[in-house]
């Protein structure tokens, strides 16, 4: 195993660097430019793919902010700070909003200095905790310090789901993060799916499987158990590229080029 200076694993591909590598940032070591490289070659649509699940999340965020009037964001599977970051558009709207950022990578935890660049009005915070533990991330004192359960909260879980395995339970753990956020607090999720190109995306998968960590891709009516007893936000269950295009976003012109499914839905 290599390690740098800070005791880092870098010797092996991690999903939040592959992910850094291909969306263009600057923050992953050779593994990961290997595991990145051998992906698009199986699959070369993987980085348009990649960007227009950001592009979702940030068109998500901005609507959360400008339509719905929310104020408190928690993401969780933040990744590699990458601008614009969740606070940087949620401000951009409305400078007192809050953000806090959970992720269990510690390369993440490393860089998360750029996730803290908040507003003087706003604030954000950074938690180290790992998703299948919802209990730790509700339990941190940063959590309360940042956000007032009282009030309308957007609980981002963006492009994360499929690095859960059946026994982890992701509906499960995603509604655990739920309960305690009132009415008027919102779900926003993108969810990896195969069923716009199956052979090209099982082959990524295996990819990553090879690398130590499976994936589990969902079907449409999968997607959807996550949202049971919630308002989905129109246009409901969509692939990412077709929730409320902007015409801002990547360059996408074919629905095999995308595989995640992206929602968001308001807790009545
Ligand atoms: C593909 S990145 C997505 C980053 C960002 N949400 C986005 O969509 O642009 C997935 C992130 O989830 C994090 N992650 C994976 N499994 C996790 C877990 N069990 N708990 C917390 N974070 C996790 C990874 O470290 C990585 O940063």
């Amino acid at each position: 195993m290599d390690r740098n200076i800070d005791g880092l694993d870098t010797g092996s591909a991690h999903s939040a660097r592959i992910y850094d590598y291909i969306i263009g940032g600057e923050d992953h070591y050779p593994a990961d430019r290997e595991a990145g490289d051998a992906m698009c070659r199986e699959w070369p649509a993987l980085p348009v793919h990649m960007r227009a699940n950001r592009d979702f999340m940030n068109r998500a965020v901005r609507h959360l902010a400008e339509k719905a009037g929310i104020r408190q964001f928690l993401d969780v599977g933040t990744g590699i700070p990458t601008s614009p970051n969740i606070h940087e558009i949620a401000q951009s709207v409305s400078p007192d909003s809050r953000v806090v950022y959970v992720d269990n990578d510690p390369l993440v935890l490393r860089l998360s200095q750029g996730l803290l660049t908040s507003t003087p009005e706003g604030r954000t915070s950074y938690i180290e905790a790992d998703m299948r533990d919802p209990a730790s991330i509700l339990q941190a004192p940063e959590l309360r310090a940042t956000l007032d359960l009282t009030r309308p909260i957007a609980l981002t879980v963006i492009a994360i789901v499929h690095f859960m395995m059946d026994e982890d339970d992701a509906v499960g753990i995603v509604r655990r993060l739920l309960d305690p956020l009132p009415s008027g607090s919102h779900l926003a999720m993108s969810i990896g799916t195969a069923e716009f190109a199956p052979d090209e995306v099982g082959k990524v998968a295996r990819e990553y499987a090879a690398r130590g960590m499976p994936m589990r891709l969902r079907t449409f009516a999968e997607a959807e158990e996550f949202f049971t007893g919630l308002e989905l936000v129109e246009p409901g269950v969509v692939q990412v590229h077709k929730w409320h295009p902007d015409g801002t976003g990547t360059e996408v012109t074919r629905d095999t080029d995308i595989a995640m499914y992206g929602v968001v839905a308001r807790k009545p």
